[in-house]
């Protein structure tokens, strides 16, 4: 585990399901406040108490997204590439995320215009290599661009169904060389591209897939995710993490779970940057 992981949550204060932009959000299905306060508390508690230092961007109203805070930027080191949201709805966020990147001392930078990128909810380090979510939400350049400016490897994979819109939805790196993911969200190509470049992959079922099973936490060993994802945990299990369940349904009724409410500041346990 690095030494001090350091992760960014936003408090749900402003939260609520106001539009829908993925198939997940319904204004007919609200979220209760209360419960999305108490469930958001839970996983501010079960990750101190793993040993991680959390770092609160203040919430805004009219923005009730900001909570995802996976997707303000991707960081590498203290460089925080911040997102171009496609949807308009999101994009409001971005002037927060960058005025709270640059007072704590990290250097914002945008991505050149017409290239949309979704922040660390589209792309992840495992390993060497950035994965990159396309399609949805980011455009496949966003990625070649970032990994130039990183000089990193990247692989490009499109994502092919609608409730996993984000790649963090569907994939999620646990160790440089291991990581979780739901095939169906993938095209063959994407599926052989994994197989080949990840050693180890734990699939998910697609009932687990739709509790967020991928959408994970990973803080050294242990590894924090939704409730309702038993054959996951055993697998997690099996190769020596041990998982840590916690409700996050008021959070799904807007399509985010652990990894979307959470920005690790430090670089994930997964990556290994150049
Ligand atoms: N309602 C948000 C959206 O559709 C959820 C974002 C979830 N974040 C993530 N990293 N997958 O944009």
């Amino acid at each position: 585990m690095r030494d001090n992981p350091t992760i960014l949550m936003c408090p749900p204060d402003f939260y609520g399901i106001e539009y829908e932009i993925n198939p997940w959000m319904s204004r007919s299905r609200a979220s209760d406040d209360v419960e999305a306060r108490r469930q958001w508390r839970a996983l501010f508690d079960l990750l101190m108490d793993l040993g991680s230092v959390v770092r609160l961007m203040p919430p805004v109203q009219g923005l009730p997204d900001l909570v995802f805070t996976a997707n303000a930027a991707l960081i590498w080191n203290r460089v925080a590439y911040l997102a171009r949201f496609r949807h308009a709805a999101r994009q409001g966020e971005t002037a927060h995320d960058e005025a709270w990147f640059r007072y704590n001392g990290f250097e914002p930078r945008h991505l050149p215009a017409g290239m949309d990128f979704e922040g660390a909810g589209d792309a992840l380090f495992c390993g060497t290599t950035l994965f990159g979510g396309y399609l949805i939400r980011s455009d496949a350049p966003a990625l070649q661009w970032l990994a130039a400016q990183i000089g990193c490897p990247a692989i490009p994979l499109q994502l092919v169904d609608d409730r996993y819109y984000h790649l963090d939805t569907c994939f999620c790196p646990v160790s440089p060389d291991a990581a979780i993911y739901y095939p169906p969200a993938f095209d063959d190509y994407g599926r052989r591209t994994l197989t080949a470049h990840v050693s180890t992959l734990i699939a998910v079922s697609d009932d687990e897939a739709a509790r967020f099973a991928c959408n994970a936490v990973v803080i050294g060993r242990h590894v924090v995710l939704n409730t309702g994802c038993p054959r996951l945990e055993a697998d997690l299990g099996e190769l020596g993490f041990t998982p840590h369940s916690t409700e996050l349904g008021e959070f799904i009724k807007a399509g985010g779970s652990a990894k979307c409410l959470t920005l690790r500041l430090d670089g994930e346990d997964a990556a290994v940057w150049p």
